[in-house]
């Protein structure tokens, strides 16, 4: 009845269980385009994205994806409205406090990047608490990013980088691309800190400063779906699309 777009696959491929990425990194945008068109308002968007991050959550988890990344509130997205802010920071409150049992009995672990000492006290004990429950879950990395930036990721790196140097710990010589990963927020990923692939949602091809160290070879898919109307076949429709790149990190096409 709105005209939900459809993800469209380039090929005929189906899925293949032995080449899930590793690590999906989501951009959700179009929370707002989809209340609109609905005649309702911007945060009944956020409200219905929300619920997409369950579906979603589950089914890369029962997919086999080691982690999923979700970028859930910019360093930008203080400039919007303080209503539609103070709505985004319930909605970690409004979905921990409903899903963390589910987290649980699919083995799904929490992190987070990005500086949560600036959201509203009752946020941060919901992300704590989450983070605390889920810390014996050894499946899937749910890691959101909130008051997430990746410039400002880079620049508390290099500050930490610049301390241990003043410091005498290390020399200059030192500073190498795995010091540099060691000192992100990502860091915490392990193995699986870079994404193999990097969805954005809603039509719109930007990257909006989202883990732009770690996605120096993540294969990215733009989509046109709105994040609200995401799914699990959306989901698979992006991972086929990925399985049909060659990855190549700079060298030759062995086939
Ligand atoms: C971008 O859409 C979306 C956001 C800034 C917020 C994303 C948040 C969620 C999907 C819910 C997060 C849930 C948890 C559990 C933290 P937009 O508002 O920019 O959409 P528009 O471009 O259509 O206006």
């Amino acid at each position: 009845m709105f005209g939900k777009k459809e993800v469209s696959s380039t090929s005929d491929a189906k899925l293949d269980l032995n080449r899930i990425p590793n690590h999906i990194a989501i951009i959700m945008d179009g929370n707002g385009r989809w209340a609109q068109k609905r005649h309702l308002p911007r945060v009944a968007g956020h409200k219905q994205g929300m619920q997409t991050v369950k579906t979603v959550t589950i089914a890369a988890s029962e997919l086999g994806v080691k982690v999923l990344s979700l970028y859930a509130f910019s360093t930008e997205n203080w400039k919007r409205p303080s209503s539609e802010v103070n709505y985004l920071m319930q909605l970690p409150i409004k979905f921990f406090s409903t899903f963390v049992p589910d987290l649980v009995k699919h083995n799904v672990r929490v992190t987070v990047m990005g500086d949560i000492t600036k959201l509203p006290q009752g946020t941060q004990k919901a992300v704590n608490d989450a983070i605390a429950d889920t810390a014996d879950c050894t499946g899937m990395i749910l890691n959101f990013a909130l008051n997430y930036g990746s410039r400002d990721e880079i620049v508390r790196a290099t500050k930490q980088i610049a301390s241990k140097v003043l410091a005498g710990e290390i020399s200059t010589e030192q500073i190498n691309e795995q010091l540099l990963s060691e000192n992100m927020m990502s860091s915490r990923l392990g193995p699986f800190a870079d994404p193999d692939l990097l969805i954005r949602t809603s039509g719109e091809e930007r990257i909006s400063n989202f883990m732009l160290w770690q996605i120096a070879y993540s294969e990215l898919e733009f989509t046109d779906v709105y994040w609200p109307d995401f799914d699990r076949h959306s989901l698979e429709t992006a991972i086929i699309n990925f399985q049909s790149r060659h990855r190549r990190y700079g060298g030759l096409k062995n086939n």
